[in-house]
């Protein structure tokens, strides 16, 4: 029988998230496609690169591992050791980073585990299509999840109504709080027994559950981002993106979060590196303009929240303060969030010139996908629920 556990209330009550089943790291080995009992999830294609990717894999017990990659014209190759001079390896997560691939390439890529306990085990996940990002292609097209909280039959169903493109993008929420260290795994790398990443190369954007609950702070060991940082910008085809990370949805020192988060300086780091980002050429000069934030940047109602009888923030003010003035001179059309668990789009003004999109909550009837297209004529997006009817769509024109 299937071990289950069912979740409690959310402590901190920021969003209440949904009642779902939370899988185990044994629930998901019982059920991974991978079907093994060395690789435990499928291989998680993460954070594309105009030169690669990272593969990131659950692995039962004590492994090393790697990655090989076979191209249409016939090349391959294999990425097999890591920054420090090993092959990579551990006990629980093997990450692989590949670099030297190329534009406009149709690859396939496998990863690879022997058993490091000298029992010669060895398993191949199956051969997965992948294509780098590439700035100069003509068009692009992607897709964000958001607020999914472990919800198994949302997921499922996101997972099935959701198109293969360029990469699929988890705006945050993943989980609910990390109260166990064997969620990690299964929530991150195989959610409801999903290989998600399949023809959709995933980025991570961190949400304020994604950073509740003593486990929180290992989660960067599954996720790779293109730096190794949780906010970052890459340019997908005329559209350049900044992933920013929001942080928690009430000040640092809110006796909830028992002083293990420090987000006030993250989001003044990132304002710095934010300055940087948009004087580089390829966001400097992009056709359109799109940021991803969990919580979002802008709200119907923008009350400030009384954080000593259950408040917060249904919009990142502290965010704002410290990015709006650099997003505003940089031209950015849109913010992409979720965290408010209802869908909203608020179009821009002339004091805030970037509209702000809101996908919907964790349950199967507010839960939303959406979909993005550009070319260089202009850049749509599609929200839509998970029976596919279309809850809002956004046009823009390039920025001249
Ligand atoms: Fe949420």
């Amino acid at each position: 029988m299937k071990r289950r556990e069912f979740l409690g209330s959310v402590a901190g009550g920021a969003v209440a998230g949904s009642a779902g089943l939370v899988r185990t790291a044994e629930t998901a080995a019982a059920e991974t496609p991978a079907g093994g009992s060395l690789m435990t999830t499928p291989a998680v294609h993460m954070a594309p690169r105009a030169d690669g990717l990272e593969l990131v894999w659950g692995v039962s017990r004590l492994a090393c591992g790697w990655v090989e990659w076979k191209a249409e014209d016939g090349s391959n190759g294999k990425a097999h050791e890591d920054a420090f001079g090993f092959v990579p390896q551990g006990d629980r997560i093997v990450r692989v980073r590949i670099e030297g691939l190329k534009t406009g390439v149709n690859y396939q890529i496998r990863a690879v585990s022997e058993s490091g306990d000298g029992a010669k085990a060895r398993e191949e996940s199956p051969w997965r299509p992948f294509r780098v990002l590439d700035a100069k292609a003509a068009t692009t097209k992607f897709a964000v999840w958001n607020d999914t909280h472990q919800n198994e039959e949302t997921i499922k169903k996101l997972h099935a109504a959701t198109p293969q493109g360029d990469f699929l993008l988890w705006n945050g929420d993943i989980c609910n709080n990390w109260d166990k260290e064997d969620w990690l795994a299964p929530t991150l790398l195989n959610p409801a027994g999903q290989d998600v990443s399949t023809g959709r190369p995933m980025f991570v954007v961190w949400g304020n559950h994604d950073v509740r609950g003593k486990w929180a702070f290992k989660m960067p060991e599954l996720v790779a981002t293109p730096n190794g940082r949780p906010f970052y910008a890459f340019r997908s085809g005329p559209v350049a993106f900044i992933c920013l990370h929001t942080g928690e949805d009430k000040p640092d020192n809110h006796p909830s979060f028992g002083g293990r988060v420090a987000f006030e300086l993250l989001r003044q780091e990132q304002a710095e590196w934010l300055k940087k980002v948009v004087e580089l050429p390829e966001f400097r000069d992009a056709p359109f303009r799109v940021v991803f934030c969990h919580i979002p940047l802008r709200w119907k109602n923008e009350e400030i929240a009384d954080y000593a009888i259950g408040g917060y923030d249904h919009y990142s003010r502290l965010s704002r303060e410290a990015w709006h003035n650099t997003l505003v001179a940089w031209k950015a059309q849109i913010v992409i969030s979720g965290h408010t668990h209802q869908t909203a789009w608020i179009p821009g003004t002339t004091e805030f010139p970037y509209g702000q999109l809101v996908g919907g909550g964790p349950k199967p009837q507010a839960a939303t996908f959406i979909e993005g297209v550009a070319d260089v004529s202009g850049l749509k997006f599609v929200m839509k629920d998970l029976e596919g009817k279309v809850i809002q769509d956004v046009s823009f024109k390039p920025i001249a």
